[in-house]
């Protein structure tokens, strides 16, 4: 990768970003970027509060990581907010169809992707302020995306039209059980290599068709986005800096805020008036009456087992050990989705590379 410093180069990053980086111009710099009480990002209410700020290297394999999982994010809720988001002009079948799951479907695609970019582009920046290289996966970005009306025209980093979506969340968080506990879950509708957007016009021709694209659609968002919230819980308890476990509290915290609008959004899609709905071999049947692992309406986590089995259940995000959550069971996760098919094997090199890292990172203290 072009932005893969070797490990001496870091002094040098630092010191050049220093000297003449994106902040170096600003009026705001008065000493030092994050350095001591007269630091340009300094606020009022840190002042009492500074504590531990070294920023460690495994600190920023972390934030690479997730930089690079951002990106990924970023490019995936673009494609959905092209055909699925607020556009200009009457909404096409595909928008109407996600618009039957929650009349303000539309925005909150769009909405989400701008999260997802600001994610991204807030770490990498946070990378540099830090003297740290930032990740670029913009060379394999190649991949081509959907034909239909609205979409760009441009190279993609992940594929949405053959995915195998794993609805294992849906059940798991209405159960009393954790995966860290060694608990196991069904799939609550097997989704294997199914488009999640329009191909192409065509695709929005037949109103079951265009119904079920948007419903597997509707159970992707619940698992990119549960798999996020995680992946971030996951990351936070190896991270070192005070300043850095505030953005993955705070980044994390909105994955969450993601999640539980799709777990609300796809319980729309398997209850009336939605559903039944086929096409093709796949079904989103009408849940209500399956009993309460199913009951669309349980939205938030029921408590589960969490930390010893002897304690009391607790409602909370999981799984959360590296096994399940960490940076190479995602990259595994994301992979057996199928989300990048067509993908070079630099590329897969480049994520397995950065997950490492990742994983491989401790709280120093
Ligand atoms: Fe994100
Ligand atoms: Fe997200």
């Amino acid at each position: 990768m072009e932005n893969s410093a070797a490990p001496g180069q870091r002094s040098t990053a630092r010191r050049s970003f220093l000297k003449g980086g994106v902040f170096a111009s600003g009026a705001l710099v008065t000493s030092g970027l994050f350095g001591g009480a007269a630091s340009a990002f300094a606020r009022p209410a840190d002042e009492d509060d500074r504590g531990d700020n070294e920023f460690t290297d495994g600190d920023a394999a972390i934030l690479r990581f997730l930089a690079a999982a951002e990106l990924i994010e970023a490019d995936l809720w673009t494609q959905y907010a092209e055909l699925g988001g607020n556009t200009n002009g009457s909404p096409n079948p595909y928008q109407k169809a996600l618009q039957n799951l929650d009349g303000d479907g539309s925005q909150y695609i769009t909405s989400n992707t701008l999260d997802e970019v600001s994610h991204a582009a807030f770490l990498n920046a946070y990378l540099e302020s830090q003297g740290a290289e930032p990740v670029d996966l913009e060379g394999f970005r190649n991949l081509q995306g959907s034909r239909a009306t609205g979409a760009k025209n441009i190279g993609r980093l992940t594929n949405l039209m053959n995915l195998n979506v794993d609805t294992s969340w849906y059940i798991r968080y209405r159960s009393t059980t954790n995966p860290d506990f060694g608990a196991t879950f069904p799939q609550a509708i097997t989704i294997s290599n199914r488009t999640a957007i329009p191909r192409t016009d065509a695709d929005m021709g037949n109103a079951n068709h265009i119904q079920v694209i948007a419903n597997t659609a509707a159970f992707h968002f619940g698992t990119i986005e549960q798999g996020g919230s995680s992946l971030y819980a996951s990351l936070s308890r190896k991270v070192t800096s005070e300043q850095v476990l505030e953005i993955t509290l705070g980044i994390g915290g909105d994955e969450v805020a993601h999640f539980l609008e799709w777990v609300d959004f796809a319980g729309n899609g398997v209850q009336p008036p939605v559903a039944p709905v086929s096409f093709q071999g796949l079904t989103f049947p009408d849940f209500t009456k399956k009993g309460p692992l199913f009951q669309p309406n349980l939205i938030f986590p029921v408590p589960s087992e969490f930390i010893h089995p002897k304690l009391p259940h607790c409602a909370v995000i999981r799984p959360l050990t590296d096994k399940f959550a960490g940076a190479r069971a995602t990259v595994a996760f994301l992979t057996n989705m199928n989300l990048f098919a067509g993908q070079s094997k630099q590329f897969f090199a480049e994520l397995h590379r950065l997950a490492d890292a990742a994983d491989a990172a401790h709280r120093q203290g």
